[in-house]
């Protein structure tokens, strides 16, 4: 097989098929002037209305366009169930009709139509494309300063917690080439809300998928009312704290599964040939490297499931390293306190080489493992062309 991407000619008719989805809950002031905006800017997309059922017939305003059934699609959803389940819904429909590019965004006309064409493009070169308020050149406009500063404190909020290296995590205005949102694995996601944007966006930067922001401006709607919540917010800032707290918990309880096969390797081997005859040396040894390897299979199977591993046979040997080295903290405490310090009791022995050492071993390998052995690379993909002309910047 030849690596040459297989580059497009720019007079070859469109190959990539580009959807925005839209979900709504009564938007009926807003539905079809964003119908209008998103059509004109982007004449090479369709568009999915995704209405639950909206009590203000949202959905029949979109049944009566003259593009209904040609570029304007309608998903009828029983009754409201949230963004993310509106989104989930969007996404396989997408998925099932062969979409190449897919795009989401609010009906409100909070996000700008005339930068859809901006995010499709992004994604010649990138898998997700991130409509942004925090990089240069984004912002929002008519926000009171409490919702400012409420937006951005979460967004850092997010961005330490998570470390996704992305600025505007909770933005509701992003396209996907089609195979991001199948490695993201969106349909098994749960969140809804402000956590759904969340939740895709971070599993994203861990599967090792290229996400770029671009600028835009956010401006707050000026018909109808925002379907945001306290608890929606609630539920964004508790399932973050989560999602980091369990890749820890996940990790000390594969570490506390290790350390009793260790032990009780240990004592196996010493009584069972050929370790029996032998210096008790051979038998730690061995328990240790079955230790590290009833590790790593927990830690890959399990705490870092969702990151994809491309080279397995490296990805062993760098955590057999870490973990090595990550043990050896507690021989280096122990001599360090003993030798150097002079604290001699089994007291002080015990508190440098199984609390201090272990803990400071455990951080190093907690922080090694993840930044280097389970780091997704980011996945080839062919270089894809945008059929479509786009501009991108805004004209
Ligand atoms: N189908 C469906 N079902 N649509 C819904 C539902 C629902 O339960 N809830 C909200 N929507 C639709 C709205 O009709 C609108 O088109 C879009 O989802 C966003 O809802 P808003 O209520 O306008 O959200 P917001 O302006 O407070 O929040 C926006 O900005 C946040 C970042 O600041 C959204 O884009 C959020 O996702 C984003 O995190
Ligand atoms: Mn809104």
């Amino acid at each position: 097989m030849s690596a040459e991407p297989i580059a497009q000619s720019l007079d070859e008719p469109a190959t990539e098929r580009c959807l925005v989805v839209v979900p709504t809950y009564d938007e009926a002031e807003n539905i079809d002037r964003l119908l209008d905006a998103v059509l004109a800017a982007a004449p090479y997309a369709d568009v999915l209305v995704v209405d639950d059922n909206s009590p203000d017939g949202t959905a029949r305003l979109v049944t009566r366009r003259r593009e209904f059934g040609e570029r304007v699609w309608l998903l009828e959803r029983p009754g409201k169930a949230g963004l993310g389940a509106a989104y989930r819904a969007g996404f396989a429909w997408a998925l099932e009709r062969g979409y190449d590019r897919i795009a989401q965004m609010d009906a409100d006309l909070s996000h700008p139509p005339e930068r859809v064409p901006a995010l499709f493009a992004a994604l010649d070169d990138a898998d997700v494309s991130v409509g942004s308020r925090y990089v240069d050149g984004g912002g929002v406009a008519n926000w009171a300063w409490r919702r400012r500063l409420l937006s951005w404190a979460g967004n850092l909020y997010v961005r330490l917690v998570l470390g996704t290296g992305v600025h505007d995590n909770t933005a509701g205005f992003k396209a996907f080439r089609r195979e991001a949102l199948e490695d993201i694995g969106v349909l098994e996601s749960e969140s809804n809300g402000y956590s759904f944007q969340i939740e895709n966006t971070w599993r994203a930067a861990q599967a090792g998928l290229s996400v770029v922001e671009v600028p835009i401006t956010f401006t707050d709607r000026t018909e109808g009312q925002s379907k945001m919540s306290g608890s929606i917010a609630t539920e964004a800032l508790t399932r973050v704290l989560v999602w980091r707290f369990s890749e820890v918990l996940m990790f000390l309880a594969v570490g506390g599964f290790g350390y009793i096969v260790d032990v009780v390797a240990f004592n196996a081997f010493r009584l069972v040939e050929p370790f029996k005859a032998l210096d008790p040396a051979y038998a730690r040894t061995a328990a240790v490297v079955l230790a590290i390897l009833v590790n790593y299979i927990g830690n890959r199977a399990w705490t870092w499931r969702n990151v994809p591993s491309d080279d397995r046979r490296r990805e062993l040997a760098l955590f057999f390293l870490f973990s090595v080295i990550g043990f050896g903290f507690s021989l280096a405490c122990l001599l360090i306190s003993h030798d150097v310090l002079g604290y001699t009791s089994a007291l002080a022995d015990n508190i440098s080489a199984n609390v201090v050492g272990l803990a400071l071993g455990a951080v190093f390998r907690f922080w090694t493992y993840k930044k280097y052995v389970f780091h997704a690379q980011a996945p080839v993909r062919e270089v894809r062309r945008a059929s479509v002309k786009v501009p991108s910047r805004p004209a």
